[in-house]
């Protein structure tokens, strides 16, 4: 099974992706490889942040690696949070203030359209590669729901009438943003690795 390292320091991310590609891709933490570093990302797009932080790893440890950068793109917010939807309340990475500056910016807003994107860069063998993935949904009016993270309590993806953090880890890990990217990089890893019949 091909092994990759996962460049990430969120570990619900970990758990998640690992989850999705199970028995498909054996995925190493960055603790595993002892990597305790705060990685780069300050790139004006997800693709420039995934990209980033992959070459960080890959230029540090000369492994196969890939790293993921999401946001929260929301219609009449003009694609707001996005890029910034980690430090939309401010520095740091806290997730109820975000939330909470979020309603704020929504209240009133019939236009509840917004969709999660996630970007991945493989780094593979020394060729870079970018994958990405997108759920459609809404945002609601207050939060719903404990699993998940992130803005997981205000999503509903399209098609269902609960939150990523109601849904729970399997329908999430199914459908989300991250399930849709990841699975284009364990497809496209198949391609290079094909299992003999
Ligand atoms: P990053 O990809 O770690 O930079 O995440 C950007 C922001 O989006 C952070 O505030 C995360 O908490 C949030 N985020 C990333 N992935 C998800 C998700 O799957 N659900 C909800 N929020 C997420």
């Amino acid at each position: 099974m091909k092994t990759l390292v996962f460049a990430t320091n969120n570990a619900h991310k970990l758990e998640e992706v690992r989850h999705i590609v199970q028995g498909k891709v054996h995925i190493v933490s960055l603790a595993d490889i002892g990597c305790h570093e705060e990685i780069p990302e300050e790139q004006p797009t997800l693709e420039g942040n995934a990209l980033q932080k992959a070459r960080f790893i890959h230029s540090r440890y000369h492994v196969d690696c890939f790293a993921d950068d999401t946001g929260l793109e929301v219609q009449a917010l003009h694609g707001a949070p996005g890029v910034r939807s980690a430090r939309y309340a401010g520095p740091g990475h806290d997730s109820v203030a975000n939330m909470r500056k979020l309603l704020e910016e929504m209240r009133g807003q019939t236009d509840r359209r917004a969709r999660f994107r996630t970007v991945i860069a493989l780094i593979i063998d020394g060729e870079e590669k970018l994958f990405e993935g997108i759920v459609n949904g809404s945002i609601i009016e207050e939060e719903r729901g404990t699993g998940g993270f992130g803005y997981d309590p205000l999503f509903i993806p399209e098609g269902y009438d609960r939150t990523f953090a109601e849904l729970g880890d399997d329908i999430k890990n199914r459908v989300s943003h991250r399930a849709i990217a990841t699975g284009s990089l364990a497809d496209y890893l198949r391609t290079l690795y094909p299992t003999k019949p």
